[in-house]
């Protein structure tokens, strides 16, 4: 029997888009329901502190629109806890933020700020969401992430993708076969496993192939394709990939 990985499609850099110009489109609230057309089975956005692509209005928008599941991403801020507790999305990726990176750098260091974010995990099951942690491919990580009370991981693919698409140097094999270790163990562990960042139509198998990984969470090439082809037919072609 064929089983497909969920296929949350990363929608921000439609904003991005929208954001380059001040302009309202394109809409992100249009991109998620084109995204949904084309078998996405959710949608994340990562609001940041500085705006730079999703906004408030995107989130409420967002929450009361999309049909399948919503994924914020989000820092462990108050701030944050805020939006979130207002929009209320079916799920929060924690994630680090560095006001100075062009995407996501790197893992949250879960074991080494366990309590705050402990409480952040807490404060957000209490208002009714389930929440995932972005983390590196580093079983001290994702034992701390198991303690702190985390439904589901998302193992950051970064330094994977980097190296199958030649952007570092080294072994993709052995990247590949890092994420596959960690993916078991969070597996063991209960947690729920997902994986995403820097994924393409290129290298996204070989993380279809580790069984443990249930969820891939895909922007940036996705839309990149979407410029040529139509978002419907982009995440389309993606979902076909996910089959195992
Ligand atoms: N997962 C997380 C936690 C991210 O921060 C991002 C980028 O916003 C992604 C997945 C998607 O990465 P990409 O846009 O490179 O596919």
């Amino acid at each position: 029997m064929s089983d497909t990985v969920f296929l949350g499609v990363n929608i921000d850099h439609i904003a991005t888009v929208r954001q380059a110009r001040l302009a309202p489109e394109p809409d992100p609230v249009q991109a998620a329901a084109f995204a949904e057309l084309g078998g996405a089975d959710g949608i994340t956005v990562h609001i940041r502190a500085d705006r730079r692509h999703i906004n408030e209005r995107d989130v409420q928008l967002l929450a009361a629109t999309v049909k399948t599941h919503l994924n914020v991403e989000m820092a462990a801020t108050e701030e944050m806890l805020g939006i979130a507790r207002d929009c209320k999305p079916d799920n929060v990726t924690l994630v680090p933020e560095r006001p100075e990176e062009v995407t996501t750098e790197g893992g949250l260091d879960v074991a080494g700020d366990p309590q705050r974010l402990a409480d952040a995990v807490a404060a957000l099951r209490e208002m009714g969401m389930t929440v995932a942690i972005f983390l590196d491919p580093d079983p001290i990580q994702i034992a701390a992430a198991a303690e702190i009370g985390a439904d589901q991981i998302e193992i950051n693919t970064a330094v994977y993708a980097d190296t199958s698409e030649n952007r570092k140097p080294g072994p993709t094999e052995t990247e590949r076969l890092k994420v596959a270790d960690v993916a078991q163990r969070a597996h063991a562990a209960g947690l729920r496993v997902a994986a995403g960042h820097g994924l393409t139509y290129r290298n996204v198998r070989g993380m279809v192939d580790i069984p443990e990984i249930i969820e891939l969470n895909i922007g940036h090439n996705i839309v990149a394709r979407a410029t040529f082809v139509g978002l419907e037919a982009a995440v389309r072609e993606m979902k076909a990939l996910l089959v195992r």
